[in-house]
This record gives structure tokens, C-alpha cells and sequence, in this order.
């Protein structure tokens, strides 16, 4: 978290060793992506994979591999369940592992292929936030993913985010990056509307928790960050009404796995507070992921407005066009038709339209501070009550 203004680009490494597979048809090879002699087992979510036929096509190309399956991962992967696996995957000496399905699946896979060859307590590697987990390169089973669901990014990072006790943690090691993607838009096609929405919202607020903050000369990432959201603001709408329309889809599929690689991120300040509130809001209302960004991102916004003024203008002129009237006014119709895009494909942008009450928003309060959550955004300075205002502003 940075306290202080950089006001040239920052410092960074980067690397993505994720070997992207981008397309349609492409299942049949798996058979060169996954190791020849691999005991792999086979990770997915509630039967999605079973009902659209994805799971067969993939079993049918890993050919005469030792192939095991582990299904029932939920949205928002319990720590509970990815332990089952983990069973699984020590019993069955598994050496690697291929998700199939969305975020929550691809997050869960990440998190066995950390905690299967671990020695201690599996439940201590959710507590290092965005520190890498303490887990040395050699014992992380490698992982392939088929992503069916764009919306996290998470087919090329190395984050997973992981419920437990009432909370969200987010676990990464530069190891948990896949071995490879295979992003076929056409696996997404028997999507429900409201997933689509979901992941159209969610890639655009990554995009913006990488951008929104204030000017370091990065040019090169504000100008992919600006593309990508232009791009998403063109198809979003499209790709929610049009689930077989293979353009948009491809267009949302890439978005969603740019917007979240690493890439944009080099070099700027980033303020995760909306994904850091919106995570306490699932994980006690069980909101969707991407909906509580819907509702957070616009207050904060609205409360945060001198300290990303800069960023904003600029927001507001190469991403909406708008260019006339005073610098504040600008800001306030950017936040405004950001708003309205969000409800546009579909989702609610108030805590009540999510049956919360007001009395409830002290709770999640509560669960900011017990969650160390006490020092947000790229200023470090959205204490709680500060949150506290967000929340009643979101309401
Ligand atoms: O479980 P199944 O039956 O597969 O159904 C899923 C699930 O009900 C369904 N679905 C997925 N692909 C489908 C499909 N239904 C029909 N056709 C398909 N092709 O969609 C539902 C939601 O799936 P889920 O994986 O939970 O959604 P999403 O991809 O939005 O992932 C959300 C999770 O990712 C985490 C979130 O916190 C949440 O736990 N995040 C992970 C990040 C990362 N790794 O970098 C960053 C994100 O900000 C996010 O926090
Ligand atoms: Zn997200």
C-alpha cells in the first residue's frame, strides 16, 4: 500500500508464464498442454462442465492418461471443500492439475496446488494477503486451466481467493500462475445473463482498481487500461444480449483475461478498496462477486473524488468522450454513466436492491476491521469510517 505520491512510473518486474490458448475448438490439444505421463485430476464446479459436454471432450483428449475427478467446488470456493481435494490429491500421488469451469474453480485449483504438498496447516496459507505464500517452488502441483466463465482473470494470475470462516483471503505464489489457458468463447455460451453481466462488470472494475487512482506518466498501461474498457463498454451490453454472438464473446474473453494478467498493473498504484469491501459483502450476503463491485465502486468514487480528481478527468475524457464543462462536473457525469453502464447490462448498484438493510452495514464494518482491512486505497487513508460512508453512500 502506498502512502506516498510517486509522480513517476514505479519500479517493477514482470513476468507471465502462462501459455495462452485462445479459440474455438482447440479441447483436442490438450493432449500436447498436459504432460504425457501425468497422473491428473480433473477439477470443476456444480455440473455445468457435465451438462454442456465439456468434460467429456476433455476426458476424450487426455487419452490413456490416469485421470481423477473432483467436482463440487462452489462460487466463492470453500476451504472446506478445496480440503477434500487436497485428500484426493495426496491419496492419489496427482501430479497435475486441470480446472474446468470459472473463477471459482480455477481459484479453488490454485489453492489444492498449494496446500496439497504442504506440511503444515493448510488453513495458515489463507492468512498472507497479497504476500506470497511460504511455499517453496518445488511443491506446487502444476496446473492447467479451460476457462469457462471470463469474468476474474484469474486463467493467468497467480492470485486465488479463497472463503473460510466468514471471510474472503486472497492466496497467490508466483507458481499458481496455469501452465496454460484455454479461453474458447464458445464454452461460454451456455452462460446465464446474469453470469455474462457479472463478468463484463467485474473485468471493467479490475481495469478501473489498476487506473483510478492518480498519475504516474504510464502511458502505455493507461492507454491498454482506456482500450480495454472502451472495449467493454462497445460489448458488454452485445454479449449479454447475444450469447451466441462469437465476437463479442471473444472480445469480453480477452478483456476480462487483460484486464486482470499483471500487465496493466506494472509500474502504477493500485487501489483494491472495492474489491476488499465487496469481498466482506459476500462473504456476508452472499452477493455475487461482481455485484458488490457494482454497488461499491460508484460510492467510493463519490467519497474519493478529490483524492483520484486527476485520474478521473482523464477517465471521463478518453473513456466517455466528455470533455466540456468544469473539471468536477466531468468527474461527476464520468461516475454517473459508469453507474448507469453497470445497471445498463444488468446489474443493481444499491445494497438494498440486495435485500441489506441499513442496520446490517455496521457489520460489515466489523468485518473489515477483524479482517486488518483498516487502511485502504492507494492513500492507505480509507479508514472505517471512512468505509463506513462508502457503505451508507452504496446503500
Ligand atoms: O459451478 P458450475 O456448475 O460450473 O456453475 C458456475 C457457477 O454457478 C456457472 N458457470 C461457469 N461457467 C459456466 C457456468 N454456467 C454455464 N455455462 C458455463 N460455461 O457460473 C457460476 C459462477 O461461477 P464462478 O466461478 O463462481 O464465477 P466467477 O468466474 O465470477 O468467479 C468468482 C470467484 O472468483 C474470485 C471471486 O472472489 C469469486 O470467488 N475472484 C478471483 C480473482 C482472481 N483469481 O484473480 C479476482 C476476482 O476479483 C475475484 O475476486
Ligand atoms: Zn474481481
Amino acid at each position: 500500500m502506498l502512502n506516498q505520491k510517486a509522480t513517476i512510473m514505479l519500479n517493477f518486474d514482470y513476468r507471465n508464464p502462462t501459455h495462452v490458448v485462445f479459440g474455438k475448438d482447440r479441447i483436442a490439444e490438450l493432449d500436447q498442454l498436459v504432460p504425457e505421463n501425468a497422473r491428473v485430476l480433473i477439477t470443476y464446479g456444480g455440473g455445468s462442465v457435465q451438462r454442456f459436454g465439456t468434460l467429456d471432450k476433455v476426458k476424450a483428449a487426455l487419452g490413456n492418461r490416469t485421470v481423477f475427478e473432483f467436482g463440487g467446488i462452489e462460487a466463492n470456493p470453500k476451504y472446506d471443500t478445496l480440503i477434500k481435494a487436497v485428500e484426493v490429491a495426496r491419496k492419489e500421488n496427482i501430479d497435475f492439475l486441470l480446472a474446468v469451469g470459472g473463477g471459482s474453480v480455477m481459484d479453488g485449483t490454485k489453492f489444492i496446488a498449494l496446500a496439497t504438498q504442504f506440511d503444515g496447516d493448510t488453513a495458515s496459507l489463507l492468512h498472507h494477503g497479497f504476500t506470497p505464500v511460504p511455499v517453496a517452488n518445488d511443491k506446487v502441483i502444476p496446473l492447467g486451466v479451460i476457462a469457462t466463465l471470463p469474468a476474474t482473470g484469474s486463467e493467468m494470475n497467480a492470485f486465488a481467493v479463497v472463503s473460510y470462516q466468514g471471510g474472503k483471503f486472497p492466496v497467490n505464489h508466483p507458481c499458481a500462475y496455469p501452465t496454460f489457458a484455454m479461453l474458447d468463447p464458445e464454452l461460454t455460451f451456455s452462460l446465464p445473463k446474469i453470469q455474462v453481466a457479472n463478468g463484463v462488470v467485474d473485468a471493467f472494475v479490475h481495469v478501473l482498481e489498476q487506473y483510478a487512482t492518480y498519475p504516474v506518466d504510464a502511458r502505455v498501461q493507461d492507454r491498454m487500461a482506456e482500450g480495454i474498457m472502451r472495449t467493454l463498454i462497445e460489448i458488454g451490453p452485445i454479449t449479454v444480449e447475444e450469447p451466441t454472438n462469437y465476437d463479442a464473446r471473444a472480445n469480453l474473453m480477452w478483456s476480462a483475461t487483460s484486464a486482470l494478467n499483471g500487465m496493466i498493473g506494472t509500474g502504477v498504484p493500485l487501489d483494491w478498496s472495492t474489491h476488499m469491501i465487496g469481498h466482506e459483502l459476500t462473504a456476508l450476503f452472499h452477493i455475487d462477486h461482481a455485484q458488490t463491485l457494482a454497488v461499491v465502486l460508484p460510492s467510493l468514487w463519490r467519497v474519493l473524488k478529490e483524492q483520484k480528481h486527476a485520474k478521473l478527468v482523464q477517465y471521463a475524457a478518453r473513456v466517455w468522450d466528455i470533455t466540456e464543462g468544469d473539471e468536477a462536473s466531468r468527474v461527476d457525469q464520468a461516475i454517473d454513466k459508469t453507474e448507469a453502464f453497470f445497471k445498463q447490462v444488468g446489474l443493481p448498484v444499491r445494497l438494498r436492491d440486495h435485500g441489506v438493510t441499513q442496520e446490517q452495514l455496521g457489520l460489515v464494518v466489523d468485518a473489515l476491521e477483524a479482517h486488518g482491512m483498516t487502511a485502504l486505497s492507494e492513500s492507505g487513508k480509507v479508514d472505517l469510517a471512512t468505509s463506513r460512508k462508502i457503505l451508507d453512500m452504496a446503500w
